[in-house]
């Protein structure tokens, strides 16, 4: 189990500031979800919980210890992430670049094992992209891409993954898809999520514990029933919705408005 926490986190680019001072806790053993508007710092708050960006102030804590102690690759061993918008070595393969998500267990005194080979062919087969294993991937669909990279971070095998709109390409069914395997990891293989979502209903589907991220901070957090209600869209989207209980699953379902209002 992996506990994520910030203490007075604060993060920014040159003069701009654009987390401040944040104490957040994140379950673990959860689903975490981050929701906010374009440009909130969600991608900017991820990274520095992965250690890619540094804090103005403050730390960001993994299972009591502040992350910037461990070694690089302690932490890699420890989380992984899928950036927002990942870029792959040129002429790479699908199975190539999967693997590249064991490198933090090689060294020169361990060399590629079968574990690492059954790490991979693994990931590939859970992802759906096992068929397209020996493609370039600069030669994939978006939405194929989208799935090898997952497949990547999943052959880490962390206790903690951290998702950055991992959904992002893919039609309805893959997302789905996609969602419901990391809800299986975490369920069966106590894996901690932390993932940023746009779809506030697959959000609330999905998470157990979610974040609204606005005005430099979090406005609200907790699980979803809870707290997406019209006057934190309003708020964090500025835009007028309606909130009912999914007829199915119960979780909120917004319904938005925009220009149209309903008769
Ligand atoms: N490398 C950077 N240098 C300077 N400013 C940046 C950098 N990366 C992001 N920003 C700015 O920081 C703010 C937050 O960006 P961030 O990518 O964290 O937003 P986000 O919530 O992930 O948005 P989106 O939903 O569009 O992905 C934005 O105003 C963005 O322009
Ligand atoms: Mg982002």
């Amino acid at each position: 189990m992996a506990e994520m926490a910030t203490q007075q986190l604060t993060l920014g680019y040159q003069r701009q500031t654009i987390i401040d001072a944040l104490d957040l806790q994140l379950p673990a053993g959860k689903i975490s979800v981050l929701i906010g508007s374009n440009g909130c710092g969600k991608s900017t708050l991820l990274k520095a919980l992965a250690r890619l960006l540094k804090p103005r102030h403050g730390s960001v804590i993994l299972d009591g210890v502040d992350i910037r102690q461990r070694s690089t690759a302690a932490v890699a061993r420890g989380l992984s992430i899928l950036p927002q918008a990942p870029t792959a070595p040129e002429g790479i393969s699908v199975r190539q670049l999967v693997a590249l998500g064991r490198y933090p267990y090689q060294s020169w005194l361990q060399q590629w094992s079968a574990q690492d080979e059954a790490m991979v062919e693994q990931a590939l087969q859970q992802t759906g992209v096992l068929a397209l294993a020996d493609r370039p991937v600069d030669e994939l669909s978006g939405g194929q891409r989208q799935r090898v990279w997952i497949a990547m971070t999943l052959a880490q095998d962390t206790d903690l993954v951290l998702l950055d709109e991992p959904t992002t390409y893919l039609d309805l069914a893959h997302q789905i898809e996609v969602l419901d395997l990391l809800r299986e990891l975490n369920r069966h293989q106590n894996k901690t999520i932390i993932m940023v979502l746009h779809d506030l209903n697959l959000a609330c589907r999905y998470a157990d514990h979610l974040v609204a991220v606005d005005q430099r901070t979090v406005v609200a957090q907790g699980p979803p029933a809870e707290i997406l209600t019209e006057a934190l869209v309003k708020q964090v989207f500025k835009l007028n919705c309606r909130v009912i209980p999914d007829p199915f699953f119960g979780t909120p379902l917004c319904i938005p408005f925009g220009r149209e209002t309903p008769p």
